[in-house]
């Protein structure tokens, strides 16, 4: 086949070098001006990095024998996403059993071609054993943490970019969470709960929340995740970059998807395009795509979901940068145009500047129920304190439980679980014991009055379902002990 990779490596070098050049040349007809230009790369992976950044695909093991495939791959590819193998079904098909073959073979051809991995991905509502979703609530959160922290551990050092979670918000047009077994048994505070674990494995990769349909500003789906990245950077909670999917119809991107990166980016985290497809992938919807992540300077990589048009999800909409050939199409030479023009030209629009959240969030691990093997900081759990209420509304309860202590402070954490009925809100009201002070609460509201402590629910987690749970924590000066509290639905 050797004479395979050569002819493809000179086609794709002809198309590039005409792009290129035209590309210059459009530039330079632009300006009205002359000037020097830095010789254009060419190479996707290379084009991208004169402006710092990554230009990734989605790879599965199945494909890397093909020589045609990978020759693609390690000519233009600097990033590499798994595209199934780290998903649980395959890593974790039973209980406690552990297979990261697939995705080891992929880890060993980016380390041997010098390329990248984002991780893909650890919590997820599809491609879930069938296992997973007849556990109990607490069974479900032990199996949770640990799978975090087994496949975080194996794959410890080799991977840039986790997807922590994935697709965990709703279509609906609600800006809330979907349903799906960690929502319905852990409630809203799942999400919190895995990025924090995920911290206390690994302290160096990236912690990304990934997913769909979020690239138009104004849609609910949209601020229902900014709010949340908002809110985990408000207080701490470990999330340093938010994945955009892309999987666009023929039109592209919407008109407003820079301005989505750059708001999410003043948030203080990176942005990423990581699953970019397009359907019949029109050459200047993929140059729109790239352009709108170029233009932010915390737009850190681009990940297409895909090499040619047989190798995508959705091959029936040929949506990818080469065809089924390996040719490279019209949208190869746009993307490739824009990555070079962008050299030394980033500029930005975000205000953030601000650096990855710090890593003194880990090891926090929380309540009872976790049972991970992360060496975290769990200590001496102190359960009780339940008590219902539900005056003019739905019931439920609160239990306290004490997650982390030390001489002179300590970090408790509430469960709130509806009763039998729905709720739209809760309020949790205790009163501190002396010496006892709050200094710090999320996922919840505080409101002190002397010493009576009210935690209502934040934006985003009042709704719980019949039986569901959502939690809050908090930080506290004095000594931990045990209160009576109040939980009152509405
Ligand atoms: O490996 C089995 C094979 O043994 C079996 O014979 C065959 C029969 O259907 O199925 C094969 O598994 C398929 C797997 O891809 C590997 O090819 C699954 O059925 C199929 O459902 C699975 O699809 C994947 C899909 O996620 C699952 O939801 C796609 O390859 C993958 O591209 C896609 O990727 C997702 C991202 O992870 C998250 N964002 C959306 C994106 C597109 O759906």
């Amino acid at each position: 086949m050797a004479w395979f990779k050569r002819d493809t490596r000179r086609r794709a070098t002809a198309a590039t070098i005409a792009g290129a050049a035209a590309g210059v040349a459009l530039a330079l007809l632009g300006m009205g001006t002359f000037a020097t230009h830095a010789a254009a790369a060419g190479s996707l992976g290379s084009a991208a990095a004169q402006s710092g950044r990554y230009f990734g695909t989605a790879v599965p093991t199945a494909k890397l024998g093909d020589p045609a495939y990978s020759t693609i791959l390690d000519r233009e590819f600097g990033m590499i996403t798994p595209e199934n193998e780290m998903k649980w079904d395959t890593t974790e098909p039973s209980r406690g059993s552990f297979n990261f073959g697939p995705a080891d073979q992929i880890v060993s051809h980016a380390a041997a071609h010098g390329q990248k991995m984002r991780g893909h991905t650890l919590v997820w509502y599809q491609q879930l054993p069938g296992w997973v979703s007849g556990l109990s609530a607490s069974d479900l959160q032990s199996a949770m943490d640990n799978h975090i922290t087994q496949e975080m551990t194996h794959f410890k050092g080799k991977i840039y970019a986790w997807d922590v979670v994935n697709e965990a918000f709703a279509d609906d047009g609600s800006g809330q969470h979907r349903s799906s077994p960690f929502q319905d048994k852990l409630g809203n505070g799942f999400i919190e709960h895995a990025f924090r674990t995920a911290r206390s494995v690994d302290a160096n990769a990236k912690l990304c929340y990934n997913d769909y349909n979020i690239e138009n500003w104004t849609d609910a789906k949209t601020q229902g995740v900014y709010n949340m990245v908002k809110d985990f950077k408000s207080r701490g909670v470990p999330i340093d970059c938010v994945g955009f999917q892309s999987h666009f119809g023929a039109g592209g991107p919407p008109s407003s998807f820079q301005t989505t990166l750059s708001n999410f980016a003043a948030l203080g985290v990176d942005v990423q395009i990581t699953e970019l497809d397009i359907a019949q992938a029109p050459a200047s919807a993929y140059a729109n795509t790239v352009n709108a992540c170029l233009h932010v300077a915390r737009c850190t990589g681009i990940t297409v979901w895909g090499i040619r048009d047989s190798d995508s999800w959705r091959s029936g909409d040929n949506p990818l940068l080469f065809d089924s050939s390996g040719n490279p199409k019209p949208a190869y030479t746009s993307v490739l145009n824009a990555l070079n023009a962008a050299t030394g030209t980033t500029t930005g629009g975000t205000t953030d500047g601000g650096t990855t959240s710090g890593t003194t969030n880990g090891g926090t691990t929380s309540g009872t129920t976790s049972g991970t093997t992360d060496g975290g900081t769990t200590s001496g759990t102190t359960d009780g304190g339940s008590s219902t209420g539900g005056a003019g509304g739905g019931a439920c309860t609160a239990t306290y439980s004490t997650t982390n202590s030390w001489s002179g402070g300590y970090q408790g954490e509430v469960k709130i679980t509806a009763g039998s009925a729905a709720i739209s809100g809760w309020t949790v009201r205790w009163t501190l014991s002396g010496g006892q002070s709050i200094t710090q609460v999320w996922n919840g509201t505080l409101t002190t009055s002397g010493s009576t402590t009210t935690v209502a629910n934040a934006s985003y987690n009042g709704s719980l379902q019949p039986a569901a749970s959502t939690t809050f924590g908090f930080l506290a000066n004095g000594s931990p002990s045990t209160p009576s509290l109040t939980c009152t639905g509405s």
